[in-house]
């Protein structure tokens, strides 16, 4: 039995926090099968500047909040970083399937991973401008000859393999400021992750994943989702809406200060009316003045939950123009710091006609999590999912490396990775 120990770096660009986590990852090898634990050792939150949802408009200013956040790991975890796995996701992000196909040369024999590279390189060969990337090919389902929905053809007899994939692609120029304001700030990126697939990783149970579910991460400028079924990714969107507009809404609904919203939507705003039939009447300081105003929490409701109305109903829009109503099975889980709005699952819930949980980090030990109990928080699944991501990718290419057999293997455990 070997033991292993290594560092692996999250960095999430949000809207309104720039958050590193360093967990160490502890392997533990036993006959041959590697199994990580992971330990958070540091976390480090600064402002985030210089960042509008997801695109990068100052250089600089990004480059500081991100070496805020990391020396503020660094100091907590007792270790320098040098590389990170950053997320991607905003407007510039722009999703669709794609089908490939390839026969077998020789008549009916075994498919090798070359052939599963070859199809995958049709599925991908699409006209795309020159002015954007491809960040991931994430394979859904191979059908051999006329067997649909096989996971891993490796090892199959067959003459013809077609491959349906999910192709994520970016503006080349926003995913390329923001591994320039991280290498700004001195750090190296390991790989760029689209948002919402970090997040899978973090809070979404394989069984959710296989049933079908809809994953919904509310930040403060940004909603991303990503639909899954059948244990790939099916659908991805990102949409410039969030917590902030909540906060804009009231702010100028109740004439006052943006800190003085944000804290009112924290302490008193629910989403579904129904849920708070009180006459409670609160305080509010106005803008520019010292003096309170009562204000009653119907007045605050009203202006909340028509926003809160609109966010959901975009997701409704996007399950139907996915084709997915009927097959989210495991429902939908809203994570993010948007998702913390008291009342929000319960109107989700009503539009949908789904079941709705909230989704928070699950991939550390409930004893770790006592001592970091930050990290439970959803707004904290982006950069938990950037970890698991960037260990997985890890992974794949200590294989690559180290071994050329034991293919079939690849396929199965890391699809998304090829
Ligand atoms: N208790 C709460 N009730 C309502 N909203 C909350 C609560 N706690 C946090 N939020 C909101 O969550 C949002 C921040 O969420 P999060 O930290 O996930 O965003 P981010 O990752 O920085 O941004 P993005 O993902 O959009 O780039 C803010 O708008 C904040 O007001
Ligand atoms: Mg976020």
């Amino acid at each position: 039995m070997g033991r292993r120990e290594k560092n692996i770096v999250g960095l999430d660009l949000g809207s309104t926090k720039v958050c590193t986590l360093i967990a160490a990852v502890h392997e533990n090898s036993n006959r041959g099968e590697v199994e990580s634990d992971f330990e958070p050792i540091g976390l480090g939150l600064a402002e985030s500047k210089g960042l509008k949802r997801g695109a990068v408009v100052s250089i600089e200013a990004a480059a500081e909040s991100i070496k805020k956040s990391i020396s503020e790991a660094e100091s907590m975890a007792g270790c320098e970083v040098e590389m990170v796995y950053v997320g991607l996701a905003g407007p510039h992000i722009r999703s669709f399937n794609s089908r490939g196909v390839t026969s077998i040369p020789t008549r009916s024999r075994e498919i090798n991973g070359e052939d599963v590279r070859r199809v995958i390189e049709t599925a991908r060969a699409i006209a795309l401008s020159p002015d954007r990337e491809i960040i991931h090919i994430l394979p859904q389902e191979f059908i051999v000859d006329d067997q649909q929905g096989i996971g891993d053809p490796i090892g199959m007899f067959g003459t013809r393999l077609e491959a349906n994939v999910h192709i994520v692609t970016s503006s080349t120029t926003a995913a390329q400021n923001v591994v320039t304001a991280v290498n700004r700030s001195g750090l190296l990126v390991g790989d760029t992750v689209l948002e919402p697939i970090a997040v899978g990783e973090a809070i979404l149970t394989e069984d959710e994943k296989e049933l079908g579910c809809v994953l919904v991460d509310i930040g403060g400028g940004k909603t991303n989702m990503a639909i899954y079924h059948h244990g790939a990714v099916r659908h991805t969107v990102v949409v410039p809406l969030g917590g902030e507009f909540f906060t804009n809404d009231i702010a100028v609904g109740l004439r006052t200060s943006i800190p003085e919203a944000e804290r009112l939507k924290r302490e008193h705003a629910c989403a579904l009316a129904s849920m708070v039939e009180s006459d409670e009447v609160f305080a509010v300081v106005g803008v520019g003045s010292r003096h309170t105003r009562e204000v009653a929490q119907q007045v605050l409701n009203d202006i909340v939950q028509p926003r809160a109305e609109e966010i959901v109903h975009i997701v409704r829009n996007e399950i139907r123009t996915a084709g997915y109503e009927r097959q989210a099975g495991a429902g939908v889980v809203l994570t993010g710091g948007g998702a913390m709005l008291r009342g929000l699952a319960d109107l989700a819930e009503e539009i949908l006609d789904l079941p709705v949980r909230i989704g928070a980090p699950a991939a550390f030990g409930e004893s770790l999590l006592e001592k970091r109990p930050q990290l439970m928080g959803p707004e904290f699944a982006t950069v938990t999912g950037l970890v698991l991501y960037g260990e997985r990718r890890r992974k794949t290419h200590d294989f690559h490396e180290n071994s050329n057999s034991g293919l079939k293997k690849l396929v199965s455990k890391f699809r998304s990775f090829l």
